[in-house]
């Protein structure tokens, strides 16, 4: 195991991604914990990522002794680098020589570092986000890389296994730093990649079993990726003392539903309840046009409608179950660094089951909590999920309701779901949606002036939002060419009735959010 030791960095969690893409299973800790996770994990190597702190002002995080005591390699960015250099004698300088975005790196010395990927005399792109910079070496280290802003680009201390990088190698602007993290696995710590899904799916049978005994689980399927990869693996782990509960809130997708249902009863001969509260949901959120009742509406309904069914299923005469299973990831366990330590705001109520353990008294299984999301893919795959499903975008646990901004009809939510499908299909046959994180179709509650044929028409406004991200939390929206968007409105203006203009929304994350509400 490897230990990420976080001191705030916006892109910690991508280190971590590079090191399971290399094979090797790691966990991240915040700075503040970062003493008691090194004592749990007791990890074979440790990386000291990045962070918003000065280590030239006083009471800015340090990294704990124990882990150089422990004789591990040490691979340290950025802010990491600073703290290696003044934590082990070396001098770091404050805020003169700010360097920020895209640099090139002169490759100095060799190092196992850059094997098989630098070579020493030649220069690399790598990005570069720092004020401050290592000034004096600490004994026992050599420059190994420099900029023209950051002598000290790339430290290392071969004989104790310790570099310091100034740049980030662990984002995409860095295009070799893959690899350069790779080489500190594997090369450096002499790592073995033995961390792949079909290693964890066996493991993860095993724990599901140990947790469970001959208990009964109950497992809420939402249609994602997510909940129905925790369910097949647990199908897997303990059979038929799995029950799947759907419960539809008539706010999916065109033939979603369908897929569900086929997909978990025909396919894996999974026990699925299949609720149809749509009716309910729909009645209940009539004449409601705020984003956040809708969201605790809908919300609200799902935990009483959720367990309602758990009732029904206890009294089948083979017990009542007691485990609730999730399809946590662990970008939603990892605890985050914070330096503000005050209220943050909430910009939506995120729909999910959260309380309903509490509630309903069950206990949790979160089989996917050590996994990234595209793990969780290929976990899917593994399963044999068919790719359609495992390769689809996220969807909103309050579905097409959020995406119908102000009152939701029946007749709203069907024209919202033929401009959707529409899009989509333009999307597919464009070669894009893979390359898109989530795109879908909002219905505007404006109506505008058009005129078709001869006629008149008076009719609504359908937006059109793609957006690339790696994890929903910022995000670009997608520059599509022209010709594209002409052809997915086009056709959605003719082939679905009550839309009579389309527009493309062209707002990053942030300041806007992926979804209208
Ligand atoms: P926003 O709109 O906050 O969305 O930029 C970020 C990501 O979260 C999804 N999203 C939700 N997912 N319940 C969910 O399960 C929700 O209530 C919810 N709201 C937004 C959104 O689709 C995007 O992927």
């Amino acid at each position: 195991k490897l230990l990420i030791v976080d001191f705030g960095s916006q892109v910690t969690q991508l280190i971590a991604r590079r090191v399971r893409e290399a094979g090797v299973y790691c966990e991240i800790a915040p700075f503040q914990n970062a003493e008691r996770a090194f004592a749990e994990i007791r990890p074979k190597a440790v990386i000291l990522s990045g962070g918003p702190c000065s280590v030239t002002e006083d009471g800015s995080p340090r990294a704990p002794q124990s882990i150089f005591d422990a004789k591990i390699p040490v691979l340290a960015i950025c802010y990491g680098e600073q703290l290696l250099a003044a934590q082990l004698g070396g001098a770091v300088e404050g805020g003169h020589h700010r360097e920020f975005g895209r640099a090139e790196i002169g490759v100095v010395e060799e190092s196992p570092l850059f094997a098989g990927v630098w070579e020493k005399g030649s220069r690399y792109p790598v990005w570069m986000s720092h004020g401050d910079r290592v000034t004096r070496l600490p004994e026992g280290f050599r420059v190994i890389a420099a900029s023209e802003n950051a002598p000290m680009g790339a430290i290392a201390d071969e004989a104790r296994r310790y570099y310091g990088v100034q740049f980030h190698l662990e984002v995409a602007h860095t295009p070799d730093g893959a690899k350069l993290i790779a080489n500190f696995v594997h090369k450096v710590a002499g790592l073995k990649s033995d961390w792949t899904m079909s290693a964890f799916r066996g493991e993860a049978i095993d724990a599901i079993r140990r947790q469970v005994g001959s208990g009964r689980v109950l497992c809420g399927l939402s249609g994602g990726v997510d909940s129905a990869v925790a369910a097949v693996l647990i199908h897997e782990a303990i059979g038929d003392a799995l029950t799947c509960v759907f419960v539809d809130h008539g706010l999916l997708r065109g033939g979603e539903a369908e897929e569900v249902v086929t997909l978990f009863r025909d396919h894996y001969n999974i026990p699925l309840v299949h609720v149809e509260a749509q009716e309910l949901f729909l009645q209940a959120l009539e004449g409601v046009e705020d984003p956040e009742v809708k969201r605790k509406t809908i919300g609200r309904l799902f935990i009483e409608t959720f367990e309602e069914e758990a009732k029904k299923i206890a009294a089948d005469g083979r017990g009542a179950p007691q485990f609730l299973a999730q399809g946590t990831l662990y970008p939603d366990v990892i605890e985050s660094v914070s330096f503000s330590g005050g209220p943050s705001v909430t910009i939506k109520s995120h729909h999910n089951v959260g309380g309903l353990p509490e509630r309903m008294n069950m206990k949790l299984v979160e089989p996917l909590r050590e996994l990234f999301k595209d793990e969780v893919r290929a976990l899917g795959r593994e399963l044999g999920l068919p790719e359609a499903f495992v390769g689809r975008h996220p969807f909103p646990g309050p579905g097409l309701a959020i995406r119908c901004p102000g009152g939701i009809t029946r007749e709203k939510l069907e024209i919202l779901r033929k401009a959707d499908a529409i899009y989509l299909d333009e999307i597919r046959k464009a070669g894009l949606y893979d390359v898109i994180w989530q795109a879908f179709a909002v219905l505007l509650p404006v109506r505008t002036v058009g005129v078709m044929g001869d006629g008149r028409s008076y009719d609504h406004v359908c937006a059109l939002r793609a957006v690339t991200s790696t994890d929903g939390m910022t995000a670009d929206f997608y520059p599509f060419d022209m010709a594209f968007l002409g052809r997915a409105a086009t056709r959605i203006i003719n082939e679905v009735r009550g839309v009579n203009r389309v527009v493309y929304d062209v707002t990053s994350k942030p300041p806007g959010t992926i979804e209208w509400e």
